[in-house]
């Protein structure tokens, strides 16, 4: 089991910084996700880790000792890839202990450690397949059982589910949680997928451009977001922000007001009257009628879409903005009609413009 620390670490191709400073520490046995747009570096820093890209600058500490230069194999760590990149050719039992039968370990320990892996995975009446006799979820199982025989320390993870179907991905989130509880092992997990960074993670680490936006509990970054970049990508549908003008400011909060937003004071500091700034409110956080709630929006509905167990809604409003609303049941909009949608102001955010 191991901790890591990453101190001001930088990668470069070429003359471009793709990887610009980022300091972090994961304790041992944590769970970390790492999300951000396509192209921020998640998957160049997850690989710096591994030791297959090399470190331009900083230190990375892996247990306590500094491993810039160590060897890959050295490290301790087993990374599991989007594409699988099992050996076709070989069954599911050799693709497993390829790495063991490479590092030479005597064939008892070998068998052991499979028969235990596949017994982890529920692959076990599979282990004389080929690769193309399995379903996509069990090639998953395959892959991750190929880096479970090795007993790392840390198991790295590059959007490991993202060539499932929504339902084998479900299943298999929850096989890598119970995984991570079994193991007990630290855990680094690159994702695109809301669900799977706010389920699994004990620390999120939202990326941006090579830089660390920031770092904290899902529920945390949910509901105290650093800035405008991390109340944008954490939540789905994405958090709506609308153009507004502070008209007062009082200890600790400004009133804001826009042609759609009825005056409403949110809980903000460094804004003063006349400053234009950005109100966000999450979809969910918008509920039909104005009336006895705090904070309004009202415009036009533009397109409603009914899911069954909740309506999403879009508005164009007064102010040329779009704006949607997550109804939490099935409900009928004509599209063309005038609405207000309320929200409760503590569950508004300000962000400068
Ligand atoms: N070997 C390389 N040479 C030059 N540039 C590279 C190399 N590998 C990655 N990059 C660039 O580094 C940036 C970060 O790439 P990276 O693969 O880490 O992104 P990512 O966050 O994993 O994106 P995605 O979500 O699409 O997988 C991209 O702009 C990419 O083009
Ligand atoms: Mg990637």
């Amino acid at each position: 089991m191991a901790g890591l620390r990453l101190e001001n670490l930088r990668k470069k191709f070429g003359a471009i910084e793709i990887i610009k400073g980022v300091d972090l520490d994961i304790s041992d046995g944590e769970f970390v996700v790492f999300v951000g747009p396509s192209g921020c570096g998640k998957s160049t820093l997850l690989r710096m880790i591994a030791g297959l890209e090399d470190i331009t600058a900083g230190d990375l500490f892996i247990d306590g000792a500094r491993c810039n230069e160590m060897e890959p194999r050295e490290r301790g760590i087993a990374m599991v890839f989007q594409s699988y990149a099992l050996y076709p050719h070989l069954s599911v039992f050799d693709n497993m202990s390829f790495g063991l039968t490479l590092d030479r370990r005597p064939k008892a320990e070998i068998e052991a450690r499979v028969r235990e892996a596949a017994r982890i995975l529920k692959l076990e009446e599979l282990l004389h397949r080929r690769p193309a006799q399995l379903s996509g979820g069990q090639r998953q199982r395959v892959a991750i059982g190929r880096a479970i025989v090795r007993k790392p320390s840390v198991f790295l993870f590059d959007e490991p589910l993202s060539n499932l179907d929504a339902a084998l991905r479900m299943d298999m989130r929850m096989e890598i949680a119970r995984l991570h509880k079994e193991l007990g092992a630290t855990m680094i997990y690159v994702t695109h997928d809301q669900v799977e960074a706010m389920t699994l993670a004990d620390k999120i680490v939202v990326l941006d451009g090579g830089k660390v936006q920031q770092v904290g509990a899902p529920i945390e970054l949910y509901k105290k977001p650093a800035n405008r970049f991390v109340a944008g990508f954490i939540g789905s549908p994405k958090m709506n922000f609308l153009d507004v003008t502070v008209t007062r400011v009082a200890d600790g909060s400004a009133q804001v007001e826009s042609p759609s937003v009825a005056p409403v004071a949110v809980q903000a500091s460094g804004f003063a009257a006349g400053d234009r700034a950005v109100l966000g409110v999450r979809p969910q956080a918008l509920r039909d009628g104005g009336a006895t709630a705090l904070g309004s929006i009202k415009g036009h509905v533009s397109l409603v879409e009914r899911l069954g167990h909740e309506t999403i809604v879009s508005l164009d409003t007064a102010s040329g903005e779009r704006a949607l609303a997550a109804i939490p049941q099935d409900a009928t909009y004509e599209p063309g009609s005038a609405v207000t949608f309320g929200f409760d102001p503590g569950a508004a955010h300000l962000f400068a413009a």
